[in-house]
Parts: structure tokens; C-alpha cells; sequence
């Protein structure tokens, strides 16, 4: 395979405008760079230089092997690659084996399969308060007022927060998260301070009255000799919070804009026509939250012929992965049956997504409410897709919901 450099002419290409996911169209720059050069080397402005990986086959063999590239300088690109990344090496998210390991198995018991289980009840009766919430109010707006609530109301416990601290933690989350917007923006960093603030006391809290969530789980290994500080327990938690709400609240704002287009599969679902557990599948291969993955190869090595040098970064943009012409059958097509559907969505290989169990439960429950037959869904003005090439998906979506 040939390697290019790819030199986008036009600024509005590059794959770190923000600009290109508000108003460009990414699916037409990651469809050129499958076709022309799928492990390509990208130097945009403000940015150091990094490999973009779009091929499936390519991206998840990147995922899959922490031998050649490792998670600890960072999981996002970002413009200063060779500055320190606070947590590195330390936090789950930002290790590599074995440590990763260790840090995984203290929260293996609580996302089991099994274990997401048991939030089956809770995901349908706080879907079915939120929609009914929004039902006949008017025009709300659905990303906001639905989907950023919804994943915190259902795993407050399990993440160690208080029901009633839950709007007041969303509300944070949801700026904290504009930092992948503005990296530097000082209400971000100011929010991240508080979901830090409030997680020092909640481990305070646990060592003395320990719980089922993540928190007490932590602490608990920590008494037992586990090589984890106070702030690492409490960063761990800040990531999760924001890695548990931002992706499913993109899954179901993007995935109720996609059955609003496709109203006879909507319908078509709610006569049963579809398997819930297929159209939940191709909402998350559709709306594919995370644009990418980072990491940072150990060696000299290669991909699809690709020279890469040590200590180069190299992105894995996963909705390029889902549209893979060839794993998937006709991708650029919303097609609630789709099967087979192996998307990328949740990453790959050891850090695939602890919560993945519980986000399609949460997002199964809520698409049910969202086709239910004594309800209608109208869109009521333009949805506004959010200015990032970390996190993907919509910021405003304003919708109808009346009762019929
Ligand atoms: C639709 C919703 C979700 C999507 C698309 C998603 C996506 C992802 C992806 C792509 C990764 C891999 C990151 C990497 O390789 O560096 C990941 C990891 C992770 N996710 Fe999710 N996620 C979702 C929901 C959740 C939920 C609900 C939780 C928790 C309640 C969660 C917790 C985590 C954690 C802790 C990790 C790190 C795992 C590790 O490093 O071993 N995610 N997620």
C-alpha cells in the first residue's frame, strides 16, 4: 500500500476542525481517506502531527494490540500531544496491562451483563418520567431535556451520587465535557473542579458507610492494598460519570433524529416488525458517539504498510469504522434490521466499553418509549451538531411530543 500524506486543501477537511463536524461533512472525508489512504499522517494546524486510522480491519487491530500502542499519553488527540497527560499511566481509561487489569478487575463486579441487569426496571420507569415529562409541554429540547438526563438518573447509585445532587452533577458533566470544545475553556475546567470536589467527599463518605457503586468498590481495594491514590479513585470516577452520560445521551439524540427520517421503520418497529435489540445496535452504529480513539505507538512499527515511528500518536475514527464498505452492507443506510452488526462503536480489544451492557439497556428502554404508539415525535426546528472531533453528535435537537 502506498502512503500518502494527506494535505486537505481545503482547512474545513481536516479532521480537527472542529468546523467540519458543525457544518462539513465528516462521512465524506473519512469515505475518501477508506478509499485513497486508510492509515493516513495528518499535519493540521494547531496540531501536532498524528495518524488517522479509518479502515475496520486497521483501527481495530490498533485497539486490540497495547504491545504497540499504548493508552497512557492520552486516549484523545489534542494540539500539545507532547505535553504530560495529568493521570497517565494511573487512571483506568490511561493504562495499559497490567495495571489496566488490575484497575478493571475492581469494577468487574458491578458491569456484568448480569449485573445491568438489574437496572432494567429503573431504565424503563425513568424513560417513561422523561418522556412523559416532555409529553404535551410544547416544544422541548429533546438532547437536553431528555437525553442528557437520562443516563445519570439511571446509574447515579452505581456512579456514587445522590439522587438529589443528580441534575446538579449532570449540569457539570455536561460543561465539563465542553472541554473537548474549548480544551482550555475555564467554566469547563471550573465544572471538572466541582465533580472533583464532590467525588473527594463522596470517598470520604464511603470509607466509613460503603455502598454498591463504583466509589465504595474503589475504596474498598484501595484499604486492601491496591496501588490507587485518593486522587486517582477520584478522576476515575470524574471520567466515568462523563464517559457513562455524554456518549448514550449522543446515542439517543442522534438515534431519534434517524427515526424521525425513517418513519416506516420507526413504525415498523412498533408493530415488532424489528428486533429491538437490531435497531439498538444500528443506533449505536449509526450515531458511533466517539469519533475517535487515541493512542501512542511503543515501537517503530507499521500498519497496512504505514511506516509509524515511536512516540507518534495514532487516531482510530470509529464512525469511519461503522461505515466500512467492506464489513457493512450498504453503511451509509439507516437500517434498523441490519445483521450482522459488529460496530466499532464501543471500541475494541482491553478497554472495550465496561459499560456497553448497560447503555443498551438504557438506550433499549428509551427507544420504546420513543415509538410508543399513544405518542408523536415531531421535529420542531433545526438540531445543532455539537463543534467537536472528540465527541460526536447533536447539542440541540428541538422536538414535539403530544399525546395521540
Ligand atoms: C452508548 C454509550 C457508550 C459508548 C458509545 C461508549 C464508548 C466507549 C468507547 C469507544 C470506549 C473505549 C475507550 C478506549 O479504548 O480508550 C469506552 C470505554 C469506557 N466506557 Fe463507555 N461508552 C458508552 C457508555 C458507557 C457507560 C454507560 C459507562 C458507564 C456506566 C461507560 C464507561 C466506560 C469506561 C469506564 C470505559 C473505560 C474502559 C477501560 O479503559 O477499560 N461507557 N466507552
Amino acid at each position: 500500500m502506498v502512503v500518502q500524506r494527506y494535505a486537505p486543501a481545503d482547512p474545513g477537511l481536516a479532521l480537527t476542525d472542529p468546523a467540519l463536524y458543525t457544518h462539513g461533512d465528516p462521512h465524506a472525508v473519512w469515505a475518501r481517506l477508506r478509499r485513497e489512504c486508510p492509515v493516513s499522517w495528518h499535519d493540521e494546524p494547531g496540531h501536532e502531527g498524528f495518524w488517522a486510522v479509518t479502515t475496520y480491519a486497521e483501527g481495530l487491530d490498533v485497539l486490540a494490540d497495547f504491545r504497540r500502542f499504548s493508552s497512557t499519553r492520552g486516549t484523545f488527540l489534542r494540539p500539545n500531544l507532547s505535553d504530560p497527560f495529568p493521570g497517565g499511566g494511573r487512571m483506568m481509561t490511561l493504562t495499559d496491562p497490567p495495571r489496566h487489569g488490575v484497575l478493571r478487575g475492581v469494577l468487574g463486579r458491578l458491569f456484568t451483563p448480569r449485573a445491568s441487569r438489574s437496572f432494567q426496571d429503573r431504565t424503563k420507569e425513568v424513560a417513561h418520567r422523561l418522556i412523559g415529562s416532555v409529553t404535551d409541554a410544547g416544544t422541548c429540547d429533546f438532547v437536553n431535556d431528555v437525553a442528557a438526563r437520562y443516563p445519570l438518573a439511571v446509574t447515579a447509585e452505581l456512579l456514587g451520587v445522590a439522587p438529589d445532587d443528580v441534575d446538579r452533577i449532570a449540569s457539570y458533566t455536561s460543561t465539563a465535557a465542553d472541554n473537548i470544545v474549548d480544551i482550555d475553556g475555564s467554566t469547563a475546567q471550573q465544572a471538572h473542579l466541582e465533580v472533583l470536589q464532590y467525588y473527594a467527599e463522596v470517598l470520604e463518605d464511603r470509607r466509613s458507610r460503603p455502598g454498591d457503586d463504583v466509589v465504595s468498590a474503589f475504596a474498598l481495594a484501595q484499604a486492601e492494598g491496591l496501588d490507587i491514590s485518593d486522587e486517582e479513585i477520584i478522576l476515575t470516577c470524574d471520567n466515568l460519570v462523563v464517559a457513562a452520560g455524554e456518549t448514550t445521551r449522543q446515542v439517543t439524540g442522534a438515534g431519534l433524529l434517524a427515526l424521525m427520517d425513517a418513519p416506516e421503520q420507526a413504525e415498523a418497529l412498533r408493530r415488532g416488525e424489528i428486533s429491538r435489540r437490531r435497531a439498538v445496535e444500528e443506533m449505536l452504529r449509526w450515531s458511533a458517539p466517539v469519533n475517535h480513539i487515541m493512542r501512542t505507538a511503543l515501537t517503530d512499527t507499521e500498519i497496512a504498510g504505514a511506516p509509524i515511528r515511536a512516540g507518534q500518536a495514532v487516531s482510530v475514527w470509529l464512525p469511519s469504522l461503522n461505515r466500512d464498505e467492506s464489513v457493512f452492507e450498504r453503511p451509509m443506510e439507516f437500517r434498523l434490521d441490519r445483521h450482522p452488526n459488529r460496530h466499532a462503536s464501543f471500541g475494541g480489544g482491553g478497554h472495550f466499553c465496561i459499560g456497553a451492557p448497560l447503555a443498551r439497556l438504557m438506550i433499549s428502554a428509551l427507544l420504546d418509549e420513543l415509538v410508543d404508539e399513544r405518542i408523536e415525535i415531531t421535529l420542531a426546528g433545526p438540531p445543532r451538531r455539537i463543534p467537536s472531533y472528540i465527541t460526536g453528535g447533536l447539542d440541540r435537537l428541538p422536538v414535539t411530543v403530544t399525546s395521540r
